[in-house]
This record gives C-alpha cells, structure tokens and sequence, in this order.
C-alpha cells in the first residue's frame, strides 16, 4: 500500500443556511480545497462524496456526477462516486479515496461531505434521519436517534453510574470548544446548568444534549505521499483508515453501552498504524448526542468502559487536559449535517496537525484519531493521522 498525505482542506460555515444551495456549499468547500493544495481540476483522477440523504433533504440524488458538474470537472469526465453509509457517510468516503491511492489507482483524489438539513422542517428531518435505524425493529415502532441514543444513556447510567451532570460536562466542553471556531453552528459558550435545565428531549437527553440539525459541506484533497511534496511543506499522512459494521437495531447488540463497530474499527487502525490510543495526541469523535462521546472515549480505549463520564467530569478531554477531544466543537457546537461530519473531522485533524487550528491548537499535535458513526454504531470508520 502506497502513503496517503492530506493536502487540501476545505469547509463552509455550518448552521442554517438558508440562503446557499446544496450546489453553492459544495462547491464552496471543494473550491477552498482545491486553492489551499494548490493543484488544478485537471490534476485530480477521482471525486468521492458523503451524503446520507439528499434526495429526501433537497430532492436531489445522483450526487456523485452533480458535484463534478458544480466543481467544473465535467468537461474532465473524471469517475465520481457517492459514498453513503448514514452518519457516517463522509467518513466512508474519506476511506474510498484513501483506498484508491493506497491501491495506486489514482495519484490525487478530492473527497467531499454535504447534507443541507433544514430546508425539510424538524419532523421530517427526524424521520428522515431515522431512516438509518431499523425500520422494522426501531422506526416502525416510534424510535428517533435521540430516542434510541437515550436508551443507551440510561443503560450507561444504570450499569457505571453515569450521571446526568456528566453527560452535561461533554455539551459545556464542545460549546467551549465550539466558541473558537468560526466555522461552527454555535459559537457561544453555556452552562452547565442550562444544558441540565434545557427541554427534555428524550430522558436524560435534553435539547443540549444533542446535535442539531445543519447545513454545510467539508471537503479535502488526498494525494499519494511521493509526490505530495510538491505541493505542500506541512504533509499530514493517513497513518491508518478502519472500518467495521454491526447490527442496525439495538438489541442486536452484544452491550447496547458498547459500540462493537468503534471497538472494531479502532482496533484495525491502531493496528495499522502500529500505534496505541497512547500514542494519540488529541481525537474528533462522533458525539451526535452527550452519551455518544463518553461512550466513544470508552470504545476508542482512550479510557476504561464505564469511566468515559468521570474523565469528562474531571476535564481530561478540555482542550488543556491531557486528551483533548472535539477540538472542533464536534458535532454539538460546529454542527451536524450528516454527510459532511466524517470529513470536517478529518479537516480538523489535519488543521490541528499543521499547527493551523488558531485559537483552539492542540500544542506540539502529532497524531489525531477521526471517529465517525453511522446510526447508533452500525458502522464505523475511523482514521488516524499523524503530521509528517
Ligand atoms: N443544540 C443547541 N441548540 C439547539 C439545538 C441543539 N441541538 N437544536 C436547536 N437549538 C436551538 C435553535 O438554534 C433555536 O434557537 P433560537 O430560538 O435561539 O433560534 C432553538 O434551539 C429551537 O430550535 P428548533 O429548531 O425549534 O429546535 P427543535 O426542537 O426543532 O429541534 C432537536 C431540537 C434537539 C430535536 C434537534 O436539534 C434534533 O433533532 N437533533 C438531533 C439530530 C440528530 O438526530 N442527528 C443524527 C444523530 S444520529
């Protein structure tokens, strides 16, 4: 397998952006990723793009040879894939176009992630996000993400002890986080006491405790490591990309508090990457609800499973603790729109392994772990990247 650098990174504001296109955030985020690697449309062999549920959100599939069209690369006729596994999706497709260089299939590649959310209303965004639970087992029956996300938190907090002050910790953190990034949906610091104090949403989870649901594209440019010198100084490598998948409904699950899919995937990259979660520096994971991150802390190995809570609780994940996790704000604070997460996590590992991450740097960065979910974990990808 060849070497795989990162060497571009594009993204667009997340929120509710109602006066841009689907069209205008893809190409916005794949333009600024083509200007930061400094390579032309006709230097790249492959477009890959994330995207859970366009034609339900705007109408729209057929999304592989629509973002070449919008990218201008029609007239190029370049192979252009959509990649779709829920949540996960821009993950998926980070994973695609890592795989197609490390084969040596294609020199350069561009990976993009869009979903542009709030054009259908709340209801219909639920029920279309549900679409990526088991239809019969779960959704037939009334269970949403933030329903089915809770039944995992109470679990938690009955076999460890969990609290719900914990589980608050986790939103306090990523809105701090998320207050140093401009790119973020909310960039407002809160309390602790207005997350326990927010509408319940599905007990224990209160409104605070959730993603939103957002608007935006992420996109990045791969290129094989030899000749990735030749357009940037600061190379960041795809040390490792894992995969793995699990039972869509939850009571499948061997443990509804593990994530087997993360527990899988993670275990393949460290692997691959020869490395340990001791070895990382820092970790964007998929917090699409509080519990999500502690249970994520637990799956990845940063912690032991049961104490994800407590290591919140006492800052080890802040952004001066000794692990800092969702620099970015994760998917609490920055947003949510679902085919793009996979790839503005990637975006913020590479920006925090470059010493690019302003406000919210990760000192003396040299490894970071990307960790995106599809559903309530029935796929999972995770990659690891180290600055090179
Ligand atoms: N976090 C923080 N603030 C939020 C928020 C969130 N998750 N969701 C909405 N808000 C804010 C809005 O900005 C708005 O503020 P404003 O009045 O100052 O403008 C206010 O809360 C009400 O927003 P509204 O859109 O009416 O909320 P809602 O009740 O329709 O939706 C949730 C709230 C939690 C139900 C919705 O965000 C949701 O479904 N999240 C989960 C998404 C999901 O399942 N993703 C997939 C995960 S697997």
């Amino acid at each position: 397998m060849r070497d795989v650098a990162v060497i571009g990174v594009g993204l667009t504001k997340f929120g509710e952006l109602w006066d841009r296109s689907f069209r205008q955030l893809i190409a916005e985020a794949g333009s600024k990723a083509i200007l930061d690697a400094g390579i032309e449309g006709k230097d790249i062999d492959a477009l890959y793009i994330g995207s859970m549920s366009s034609g339900r959100f705007v109408d729209q599939e057929h999304v592989g040879a629509l973002v070449a069209e919008v990218s201008g690369f029609s007239h190029l006729h370049i192979p252009a894939t959509r990649v779709e596994g829920a949540c996960a999706s821009g993950g998926l497709a980070v994973r695609e176009g890592f795989l197609s260089i490390a084969s040596g299939m294609n020199d350069i590649v561009i990976v993009g992630g869009i979903e542009k959310m709030n054009d259908v209303g709340g209801t219909a965004a639920t029920e279309t996000l549900a679409t990526a639970a088991d239809q019969e087992w779960e959704a037939f029956f009334g269970a949403t993400f933030p329903g089915i996300y809770a039944m995992i938190a109470t679990r938690h907090m009955h076999e460890y002890g969990t609290t719900r002050e914990d589980l608050a910790h986790v939103a306090v953190k990523n809105h701090a986080n998320g207050a140093l990034n401009p790119y973020a949906q909310y960039q407002s610091p809160i309390s602790l006491e207005s997350v326990l104090r927010a509408t319940m949403v599905a007990y224990p989870l209160g409104l605070m405790d959730c993603s939103p649901v957002s608007d935006g594209a992420a996109s990045i440019v791969l290129c094989a490591a030899d000749k990735a010198k030749k357009y940037t100084d600061k190379l960041v490598r795809i040390a490792a990309s894992g995969q793995a998948s699990d039972t869509l409904a939850l009571h499948g699950r061997r443990d509804i508090c593990t994530l087997d899919a993360t527990v899988h995937a993670s275990r393949m990259a460290y692997k691959q990457a020869k490395v340990t979660p001791k070895d990382i520096d820092f970790a964007e994971v998929h917090d699409c609800f509080t519990i999500a991150e502690i249970c994520a802390i637990e799956d990845l190995g940063i912690v032991e499973k049961g104490q994800g809570g407590k290591a919140v609780q006492q800052g080890i994940t802040t952004l001066n603790g000794s692990f800092p996790v969702n620099t970015s704000g994760g998917l609490k604070a920055k947003g949510h729109p679902v085919g793009a997460t996979g790839v503005a996590q990637v975006v913020e590992a590479t920006l925090q392994l470059r010493g690019d991450a302003g406000k919210r740097q990760v000192p003396d960065a040299k490894r970071g772990m990307a960790h995106n979910v599809g559903g309530s974990g029935a796929t999972c990808v995770v990659h690891i990247l180290e600055a090179m």
